[in-house]
């Protein structure tokens, strides 16, 4: 298993985390960094503007093997207007089908490609919690 982030501070993170589990912890930039015969590719909550988006898509499902699974979460675009938290930046969201544009070319099978909703607990300012709503944007597909 192989972790990329470029923050120091996330993959200390990570491995504290992790404890004992296997990982492999790469300070890395994920827009060039590039695996090869990955038979599952975990990307989450990467908000980067649309044209690096587009590149570390593109590398990451490439080192896919055949068969080989890309699991995306992501904030999504309708969270600044109906949600909550996340990033605050228009430019750095995205949505479902923005995943999928950046994929163009590459012999995919789309399993899921949605908007979901993810229930948040924040301070309501007098003490108390509040549940509020979080809207991301999930794809799963395998590479053909
Ligand atoms: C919201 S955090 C998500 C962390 C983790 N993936 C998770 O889901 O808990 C976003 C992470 O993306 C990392 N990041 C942003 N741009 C990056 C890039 N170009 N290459 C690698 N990591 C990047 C940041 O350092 C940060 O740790």
């Amino acid at each position: 298993m192989t972790a990329v982030d470029f923050s120091q501070v996330a993959i200390d993170k990570g491995r504290t985390l992790a404890g004992d589990l296997p990982v492999d912890w790469v300070c890395a930039d994920a827009t060039t960094w590039t695996g090869s015969d990955l038979d599952l590719a975990v990307v989450a909550y990467f908000q980067v503007p649309a044209a690096l988006r587009r590149t570390a898509m593109w590398n990451v499902v490439s080192s896919l093997r055949p068969g080989g699974t890309l699991a995306r979460v992501a904030h999504d675009s309708s969270n600044l207007t109906e949600g909550t938290g996340g990033p605050q930046d228009p430019a750095v969201l995205m949505t479902a089908s923005d995943i999928l544009d950046d994929l163009e070319g590459i012999d995919v099978e789309v399993v899921r490609a949605e908007r979901v909703a993810r229930v948040v607990t924040a301070d309501d300012g007098h003490g108390s919690e509040v549940t509020k709503t979080a809207w991301d944007c999930l794809v799963r597909l395998v590479r053909r």
